[in-house]
């Protein structure tokens, strides 16, 4: 059911029509004409197209703009030796929606206009963020602005390449970003860390309300796993001798959905393949796919990692193929602090909605910049619960209520 805003309920309302403006701007970089899907990868020229529009919109809203030394782009408002941080990402997963992510840095940069207009006397400086890489579209690693600004990226991770060999390291450097000092990227003067982002579940939808507060982000363990067989021909390899990669790698793959299936909390995908060499009549000889596991406690995910590499292990003896595991990233599951999750509560009150906590099953950056500061996040509704999908949506109507909400929790914040 819509929640009526009533003007005695909300004092000061942010510019709905501005935010949706430049959520619809913002939407047209990296389209696909015919999918609808967006397309923004790291160090492309459609991410450098956003940035620039991004930052206008930042200079609009009456901030200072700094790049840190790993491509995050940040907006500073107002002065004073403390700092409460709003941020998201605007980089996207291959054919995304116009909301996951993008939102969140949009809705910052209106609360902060908002507050501009409204000449609100702050005792504490904002600073809104567009990280760097959140989604790892490009590189198989993502979150890479929030972990360098935590102090969690390590030179090693910036060799990390992309399908074309290119390493992220190079990438920046490519990008004028350099020379990489990541020891002075990390941050220890944030009060507190807020992002608002669409909630790409249907917990919401089914309890009718348009937004809710995360207690806790569930963190993915990303593996690729290498099958090799024997790649041979089509017609002349008897059934009984073959090594085929692909249907090894299918019996683990369902052998994974398999050992998940009366499981609510965690999940895994795979959902990566490249079958080499991809030919009607040739055997594939080799088979690489992407595991992604998540849960909210850690040692879950460890306990489902080992499991899924020992079932995987015994249905390569049987096949007789080889199989080989890389790490690709490993993030940290995190809880949100009462304190802001009470704050955005209040808010959330204040306009006469009911709070409802929820946990979130996407990653974000926040549960990085949880090691540096606390940190709170305010859902909003997800239309069918899709995202990472051109479908993904969210009501005007949702994002004019959580963005006053956005607002009201950082006003209170600052004050
Ligand atoms: C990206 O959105 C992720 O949660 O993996
Ligand atoms: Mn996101
Ligand atoms: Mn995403
Ligand atoms: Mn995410």
């Amino acid at each position: 059911m819509p929640f009526p805003i009533s003007a005695e309920r909300v004092s000061v309302m942010i510019n709905a029509n501005r935010l949706l403006k430049h959520l619809q701007e913002l939407s047209q970089i990296g389209r696909n004409a015919l999918t609808g899907g967006i397309n923004r990868f790291s160090f492309t020229p459609e991410e450098q197209q956003a940035i620039e529009l991004v930052t206008s919109y930042m200079e609009e809203a009456g901030m200072t703009i700094t790049v840190d030394a790993v491509g995050n782009v940040i907006g500073t408002y107002g002065e004073g030796s403390e700092t409460v941080m709003l941020g998201s990402h605007i980089d996207t997963v291959p054919e995304g929606g116009k909301y996951d992510g993008a939102l969140g840095v949009l809705a910052a940069i209106e609360v902060v206009q908002t507050i501009h207009e409204q000449q609100l006397s702050l005792s504490k400086k904002i600073e809104v963020v567009a990280f760097k890489d959140e989604e790892g579209t490009r590189f198989g690693f993502g979150l890479i602005g929030s972990r360098a600004m935590a102090g969690l990226l390590t030179y090693e991770h910036l060799q990390k390449t992309d399908a074309s060999g290119i390493s992220i390291g190079e990438a920046m450097k490519q990008s004028q970003i350099s020379p990489v000092l990541l020891e002075k990227i990390k941050r220890n003067d944030i009060q507190a860390y807020l992002e608002m982002h669409v909630e790409q579940g249907r917990v919401l939808e089914n309890e009718e309300l348009p937004v809710g507060i995360v207690t806790g982000i569930a963190a993915p363990l990303w593996l690729e796993v290498t099958v090799t067989g024997v790649s041979e021909h089509a017609g002349a390899t008897p059934m009984p001798i073959r090594k085929d990669a692909l249907a090894a790698a299918s019996e683990m793959i369902l052998a994974i959905e398999q050992m998940l299936n009366d499981r609510t909390d965690s999940v895994t995908t795979v959902g990566k393949l490249i079958v080499e060499p991809n030919g009607v009549n040739v055997i594939p000889g080799r088979v690489t796919f992407t595991i992604d596991i998540r849960d909210i406690d850690e040692q879950i995910i460890s306990t489902l990692e080992s499991s899924i590499l020992r079932q995987m292990q015994k249905i390569a003896e049987r096949r007789k193929v080889t199989l080989k595991t890389k790490m690709m990233q490993r993030v940290k599951p995190t809880k949100t602090d009462p304190m802001l999750q009470q704050q955005l509560a209040n808010s959330i009150e204040k306009q006469g909605v009911r709070p409802y906590s929820l946990i979130s099953g996407a990653g974000h950056d926040a549960m990085n910049i949880a090691a540096v500061a606390p940190i709170g996040m305010l859902f909003v509704r997800s239309k069918d619960g899709i995202s990472h999908n051109p479908l993904e949506f969210s009501s005007d109507e949702d994002i004019m209520i959580a963005t006053n909400i956005f607002y009201d929790t950082v006003a209170g914040l600052t004050k």
